[in-house]
């Protein structure tokens, strides 16, 4: 098989893979958005959050539709994405699904989505959109997810009295914060910018 061709279809591998978890994530918002319905605010801010996975996973068919179009595409990249972190990332998603589907509470929902936001999934789907769409593309995917990681720490103060819960989302916040502009000076005020 050329190196070409080759290097192509494990592209596609991994785009799959990525398109794979991305799902998984939405499932799980969906789980929420359904168990905290009754609650409008709640049930609205985990459609938020499922809905920005499902555009992951479109933006990654997307993705994949380019590569098939033109398969000899410049490909260098993803390597990040082994089968092993592949792997480790969904078993971390079955585990925090079957949790999520017995019923949690809310301060336990918040936590479970910061496990998943601050693990590589978001940061597999960064790389890819970075490598096919360019570092346009990637910003945009940052500042979504900088949105969703303001949501959630507002959503953590509002619902719990769990400090240490809400210094960790805002901790992830920072970090997303500085990969998008390393020397911002506030997360809150950058963020501001960023919301819709
Ligand atoms: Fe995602
Ligand atoms: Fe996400």
């Amino acid at each position: 098989m050329p190196i070409r061709k080759r290097s192509t279809a494990t592209l596609r591998r991994l785009i799959d893979a990525a398109m794979d978890l991305e799902r998984r994530t939405m499932h799980l918002y969906c789980v929420f958005e359904s168990q905290f319905s009754a609650r409008e605010e709640l049930r609205t801010f985990w459609f938020d959050m499922a809905q920005h996975e499902s555009r992951h996973f479109g933006a990654l068919a997307l993705v994949a539709g380019l590569l098939e179009s033109e398969s000899n595409r410049g490909l260098r990249a993803a390597t990040a994405l082994t089968p092993v972190r592949v792997q480790h990332l969904r078993r971390l998603l079955t585990r925090l699904q079957a949790e999520a589907e017995k019923g949690v509470a809310v301060e336990r929902a918040f936590e479970i989505a910061l496990d998943v936001e601050g693990s590589e999934i978001e940061d597999v789907v960064l790389d890819l959109l970075q490598t096919l769409k360019g570092e346009a593309e990637r910003e945009r995917a940052v500042k979504l997810l900088i949105h969703d990681l303001g949501d959630l720490s507002y959503m953590i103060e509002k619902y719990t009295s769990n400090h240490a819960l809400l210094a960790r989302a805002d901790e992830l916040l920072e970090q997303q914060v500085g990969r998008l502009r390393p020397k911002a000076a506030s997360p809150r005020r950058l963020l501001h910018s960023v919301k819709r």
